[in-house]
């Protein structure tokens, strides 16, 4: 038993010495700089005190959804939550998942097929390329958002290709070239795929709403756990691709559907933000707080990700712990998650940060460096 394993536990030995196992451990009391939650809508009462009204009135949206969508799962209440959404993002469609890891996993292993490539930015979430290992068609990157790159790539190319990358990066909170790399895809006829998981609800319904580009993307993958404080994804795109992705796509075939709850508690949320707009304001406020300091930052100065590049998984993690004795929860991001000497700190800004806790992070960041 235990040398079949042997691999296993070096492995985690190695981790280990190297200071980056992974562990599971509560959510530690402290400053939150390190959540998603960015508008705080997962700490809100308001926001809970409207989905408690909401399940008072009909119990049965707690209930199990009892099998695949395809099968017992379906509801009017996702039906009419599926049509709601893909209206309010100008989408003919929508097709609703319960995490945004699916809602990737599905769209990657299933429409492109082995005649195909799939050209990813070097940086799109681990999502993206799990799909691809399921899938058949070839997966090549290019340098994360550098849409010459991604030009002289699809010259080389024959078959169809898609292009998938984010709006806002999770690890360097940056934000795509949207507009150029929407161009150069129309321009080789390849098939645009942008995941929104950190700009929607931070930039109003995410980058491509803000910008008009539904019609240059073939989807745009919306998730539901960050800002919006919930849990879930859409798919938002044209009747064909749903309708492929339903018949097609194992993740959401063979994979029971969530409960009415969490398909009501998206559209509590979307008509939430809409009469709360003081959430995404103080967002903003609050970055441009953190960006005044002066802090070396890779990111977007408009980003609630702000990365500060800290490059040795020793140092990092003695920041980190510092950070979070002074009682600033804060996430580390070790190689080999990032390229090694890219290893940083990253640091997420929420509408409820306030001015005190913003500088007495940032002061004692600028004392370790
Ligand atoms: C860019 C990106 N896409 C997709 C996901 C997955 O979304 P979910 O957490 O809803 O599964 C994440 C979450 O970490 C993400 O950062």
């Amino acid at each position: 038993m235990l040398s079949k394993f042997h691999h296993f536990q070096e492995a985690l030995q190695k981790r280990e010495k190297e200071g980056t196992l992974r562990i599971l451990s509560l959510k530690s009391e402290g400053i939150d700089f390190y959540s998603n939650d960015y508008l705080g809508l997962a700490r809100s009462k308001d926001f809970h005190e409207t989905l408690i009204k909401s399940v008072l009135e009909n119990p049965q949206l707690l209930s199990g959804s009892t099998g695949s969508r395809l099968i017992s799962g379906n509801s009017t209440v996702v039906i009419e939550a599926e049509k709601y959404i893909a209206k309010e993002h100008q989408y003919e469609d929508a097709l609703l998942f319960s995490s945004g890891y699916n809602a990737n996993l599905a769209l990657f292993s299933t429409l492109p097929t082995r005649h195909d490539t799939i050209i990813v930015d070097e940086q799109i979430h681990r999502s993206v390329h799990d799909a691809c290992k399921m899938s058949h068609a070839k997966k090549l990157k290019f340098r994360h958002n550098n849409p010459e790159h991604l030009e002289e790539i699809l010259k080389r190319q024959n078959g169809h290709c898609y292009v998938a990358i984010e709006s806002l990066y999770s690890m360097d909170g940056d934000m795509a070239p949207l507009k150029e790399i929407a161009l150069i895809a129309e321009k080789y006829n390849a098939s645009l795929i942008v995941d929104e998981a950190h700009a929607f609800g931070v930039f109003g319904y995410g980058l491509i709403d803000t910008l008009q580009l539904q019609q240059q993307v073939l989807a745009t993958v919306v998730t539901y756990g960050k800002a919006l404080g919930t849990h879930g994804a859409a798919v938002l795109t044209n009747p064909l691709i749903k309708s492929y992705l339903i018949n097609f796509a194992s993740p959401f075939i063979y994979s029971t559907s969530a409960h009415d709850f969490q398909w009501m508690s998206i559209c509590k949320g979307y008509k939430f933000l809409k009469i709360n707009s003081e959430h995404s304001t103080g967002l903003q406020e609050n970055i441009k707080i953190f960006r005044d300091q002066n802090l070396e930052s890779l990111s977007s100065k408009n980003s609630p990700i702000q990365a500060i590049i800290i490059p040795d998984n020793h140092q990092l993690k003695a920041l980190k712990e510092t950070l979070s004795e002074n009682g600033f929860l804060t996430y580390a991001v070790f190689s080999p998650t990032v390229k090694e000497g890219t290893e940083r700190l990253r640091i997420c800004l929420h509408s409820f940060n306030t001015e005190e806790e913003i500088l007495g992070l940032t002061k004692i960041i600028r004392d370790f460096i």
